[in-house]
This record gives C-alpha cells, sequence and structure tokens, in this order.
C-alpha cells in the first residue's frame, strides 16, 4: 500500500521499494496513454526508469496497452555517441523500451549526439516539441548532485535544450555503465529546465538510499540553481514516486 503526502506544490506517492515504484510509475503513464491515445511522453534513461519501462512492456503484452499513436522525447544524449553505440540513449532506449512496444519509431525522439551544428540541431528538437503542442507527461530521474536530465547544478531556470559539460559528480555516477571512468562522454545535449517545466505533468522517479538527501533537498530547499530538481516545486502538476529510502530523509 501506498502512503501520500504533499509538500508544497510536490505530490509524494512513497512506496515500499523499487518493484512497486516502478508499477506506480508504469500506472500513471498507462493510465495517461489510455486515456489519450496521441500523449505525446518525456522519457528519461539511467538505471531508475528500467523497471518501470519492463511493467510498461508487460501491460503491453498481457493487457493491450497501445502505443502506436504514442510521441515521445528523450530527455538527452551524450555528445560524440551514435545511435548504435551501446551506452548511447538512443540505443538504451530502443533495448529497453521502443521494441518492445508497438511504438512507431519514427515518433520517437532522442536529441542527436552527433549533430553537425549541435545550436541547430537543438533548435529543432524545440521546434518538434512544440509542433506536437509540447509534452503531455514527462518522466524524470534525479542526479545524486540534484541535476535533471543533464541540467547540472548552475543550469538557469530559463535554460533550453542546449548542449552541456557534465560534471565530475555526474561523470564518477556514470562511470558504471561504462568499461572505465575515461570513456564516459564529458559533453552531453540535454532540454533545458524550461523545456521540462513547460511539460504538462511531470512524474519523477527516486529510489535508494543514495537519493535521499538530494530529493529532501530538492522539495523543501528553496528553489535554487544549486539543485535543478528543486524549480520543479514551481510545476503546478508534478509527483514524485519514491521508495522507503528516500522517503526517509523527508
Ligand atoms: C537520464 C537523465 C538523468 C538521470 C539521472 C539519474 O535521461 O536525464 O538525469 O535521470 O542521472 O540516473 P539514475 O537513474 O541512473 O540514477
Amino acid at each position: 500500500m501506498v502512503k501520500l503526502k504533499k509538500i508544497g506544490n510536490i505530490k509524494i506517492i512513497i512506496c515500499q521499494d523499487k518493484q512497486e515504484v516502478a508499477q506506480e510509475g508504469a500506472k500513471i503513464f498507462a493510465e495517461d496513454t489510455k486515456e489519450n491515445p496521441s500523449i505525446v511522453l518525456g522519457l528519461a534513461t539511467g538505471e531508475t526508469p528500467v523497471g518501470m519501462y519492463q511493467e510498461l512492456i508487460r501491460m503491453h503484452k498481457e493487457e493491450g496497452l497501445d502505443f502506436s499513436r504514442v510521441t515521445s522525447f528523450n530527455l538527452d544524449e551524450y555528445v560524440g555517441l551514435s545511435g548504435d553505440h551501446s551506452q548511447s540513449y538512443r540505443y538504451f532506449m530502443d533495448d529497453n523500451l521502443f521494441n518492445h512496444i508497438n511504438i512507431d519509431k519514427a515518433k520517437t525522439h532522442v536529441p542527436s549526439g552527433i549533430a553537425e551544428d549541435v545550436s541547430v540541431s537543438c533548435q529543432k528538437y524545440e521546434g518538434d516539441i512544440k509542433a506536437q503542442r509540447g509534452i503531455d507527461l514527462q518522466l524524470l530521474g534525479i542526479g545524486s548532485n540534484g541535476h535533471i536530465a543533464f541540467n547540472e547544478p548552475g543550469s538557469p531556470s530559463e535554460s533550453r535544450t542546449r548542449e552541456v559539460g557534465l560534471t565530475e559528480k555526474t561523470i564518477k555516477d556514470n562511470a558504471r555503465f561504462f568499461e572505465n571512468e575515461s570513456e564516459v562522454p564529458r559533453k552531453a545535449v540535454t532540454m533545458g529546465i524550461a523545456t521540462i517545466l513547460e511539460a504538462k505533468k511531470i512524474v519523477l522517479l527516486a529510489t535508494g538510499s543514495n537519493k535521499a538527501e538530494v530529493v529532501a533537498r530538492a522539495i523543501k530547499s528553496p528553489a535554487t540553481t544549486d539543485i535543478p530538481a528543486s524549480f520543479l516545486q514551481n510545476h503546478p502538476d508534478c509527483v514524485f514516486v519514491i521508495d522507503q529510502e528516500v522517503a526517509n530523509g523527508l
């Protein structure tokens, strides 16, 4: 049984463990997709959403959850990695979700990490989101330094899709996905904080004791560029789905 809480604008769903976080997250995505089959989803990569994607795949296979009219936009991509690189976020999305559901791949968008002109490609990404009349439901994880997408501490609230440098902390955190730390790209293309905050509804998933402190600061400290996730306090429809280990920090 989940517990519900609200701090300021932020609704909080407290789950027992990460399996329940995956189920509760998937429930929100499934319900909104059933209600609006042409929904525009914002999607995230990383370790946290994997269980939720597995649950959505199960719902597609066993319950006929239909993604055929869904459009998606991913948050970010490493600069220098093409979509066939096993650590690129395009590869991650195909492997962990898109290859296992009936989404039309032509309607799935991931920022390009290999664009010749990055700023033109970032502007086009923003334009493509606007052409769909914005993102209806945005999924987020949170970095241990408070980043959302690759908006690292210091990112302005008005930032939009752009190339950014990754902090030492993020490079260290993400080294676990690569052979060694030196292989982690130093730059990424990311949606901005303003891009994210324009989504009509936002769901942030966080699990594990290493996220407890940063989630508490994101919810309770005044909104500050030091903790980019704290800008979510300004969003009118934002829910954090967290496990008990994260909730212990609140
Ligand atoms: C991924 C992303 C990142 C991650 C964050 C947490 O697309 O935008 O902000 O959500 O780094 O990553 P995990 O889930 O691996 O702890």
